[in-house]
């Protein structure tokens, strides 16, 4: 779905939302799930309608656009999560701030404890919104051929085995999955990459219903979920005692927006 946007435009945002239903022993719960992909040009321009004073403050001057391109799309796919929880809350009324692990840190009036893990790549980013009770990691990357020395780098033998037994594509494809299940399980667990990276390995990669899903070799508490289309990756982190249910049509939608992100990637 494409947003407020005119005939002919190319500058307004993709957006995908997804509810993701949560079935723990000790009950059900839900998560929001979304992509955003946008140009910087709108999100300045929209910012006004999107951001918390607190996050207004976060985009001084001194910010390379890479990086304010980075915050902004990342808050807006944040909020857009949020949304599928809390439909009517204006997103204003949501402050992500870093927390002292740079982690972000999600506060708004009256809410209950919910927490946010994002990621942003170029134009396009991801967000998961859950119940903190239920710690999630979220992780999006382009898969780059150029990196593929230094990915094998930071993988093992044994997760790059596991992975091509069960997905046939090409090498930058399968090493950024991999890439992606361990950022997004250091997420979850807070350290991100300030952890030897073996310590974050795939432990296992098996089909199911929902797509490929990994176990990790030193985390059994966690689980993984990871997805691809056209050159960009994503992986999803969350408890293992969890079953996580995203419905068949919501499923196609969430690739194909993926995939329209990929296509819409400005040019190198
Ligand atoms: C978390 C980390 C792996 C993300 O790296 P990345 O691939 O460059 O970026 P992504 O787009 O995938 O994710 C960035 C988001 O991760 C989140 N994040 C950052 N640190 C996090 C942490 N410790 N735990 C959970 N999430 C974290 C933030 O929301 C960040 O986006 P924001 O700064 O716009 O809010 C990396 O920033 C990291 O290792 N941080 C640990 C803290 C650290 O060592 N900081 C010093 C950096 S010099």
């Amino acid at each position: 779905m494409r947003e407020d946007e005119p005939a002919g435009s190319v500058a307004a945002p993709l957006v995908r939302q997804l509810p993701l239903a949560l079935t723990a022993p000790s009950g059900a719960g839900r998560a929001g799930l979304a992509l955003a992909a946008a140009p910087l040009g709108w999100l300045d321009a929209h910012r006004a309608g999107i951001l918390h004073p607190d996050e207004e403050a976060l985009l001084t001057d001194r910010l390379h656009a890479r990086r304010r391109h980075g915050l902004l799309v990342g808050r807006y796919a944040a909020k857009r999560a949020l949304a599928v929880l809390h439909p009517d809350r204006d997103p204003r009324g949501f402050a992500i701030r870093p927390g002292v692990l740079e982690q972000p840190v999600l506060s708004a009036e009256g809410l209950g404890n919910l927490g946010v893990s994002l990621s942003h790549a170029g134009p396009v980013a991801v967000a998961i919104a859950f119940p903190e009770g239920c710690p999630m990691g979220i992780d999006l990357e382009r898969a780059r051929p150029d990196l593929v020395p230094l990915l094998l780098d930071q993988t093992l033998p044994a997760e790059r085995q596991c992975l091509a037994a069960c997905l046939d594509a090409p090498e930058a494809e399968r090493l950024t999955r991999l890439w992606c299940l361990k950022e997004a399980l250091s997420k979850a667990l807070r350290c991100g990459l300030t952890v030897p990276t073996a310590l974050l390995a795939v432990g296992g990669i098996e089909r199911s219903a929902q797509g490929l899903v990994a176990t990790f070799a030193n985390f059994a508490q966690y689980q993984g979920l990871s997805f691809a289309a056209g050159d960009l990756a994503a992986a999803l982190v969350w408890p293992r005692t969890v079953t996580l249910s995203i419905a068949a049509a919501d499923r196609a939608g969430w690739q194909a927006a993926l995939a329209e992100a990929a296509a819409g990637w400005p040019g190198d």
